[in-house]
């Protein structure tokens, strides 16, 4: 059976994820969406099913930093709760929550493709691997450093 994908479609997950990096909070609004759709001559309807489609795209406001903890096997055997529960106690938010200053996000993701240095965790564009409860604070607090002076 043959396959067809239009220029259109090729363009729109990295146009989705272009457009949601611009955003100050990490999301796509609806007006995002509508001129996503306008400027790819695609329908409305096309673009929001792909925006909810992907895990890495939010149709909600989120934080400056995304932190994704990985909770899939090979991080879960590897002390991925003790991680999780020293990220909620650094920032006092629970998976799908967003800290008061809108610094960061906690998710949940099935696997970050790091499992060789499990239990792993990714910030932006960064993964962490081979985490401890120290380290993983440590590293929340550099990022916390770059908007003290803000
Ligand atoms: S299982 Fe955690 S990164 Fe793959």
């Amino acid at each position: 059976m043959t396959s067809k994908i239009n220029v259109q479609d090729k363009s729109l997950l990295p146009t989705l994820l272009k457009k949601q990096k611009d955003s100050p909070f990490n999301f796509l609004s609806e007006d995002d969406v509508n001129s996503i759709a306008k400027e790819l001559k695609l329908s409305r309807s096309r673009v929001y099913s792909t925006a909810s489609f992907y895990s890495e795209i939010s149709l909600s406001p989120r934080g400056k930093h995304i932190i994704r903890v990985c909770c899939n096997a090979p991080c879960e055997n590897a002390g991925k709760e003790a991680i999780r529960e020293a990220i909620t106690k650094e920032l006092g938010i629970e998976i799908d929550e967003t800290t008061e200053d809108k610094l960061f996000t906690l998710e949940s993701v099935n696997c970050l493709g790091a499992c060789f240095m499990s239990p792993a965790m990714r910030i932006d564009d960064e993964i962490y691997g081979n985490l401890t409860p120290e380290e993983t604070v440590k590293i929340l607090n550099t990022y916390k450093k770059e908007h003290v002076d803000e």
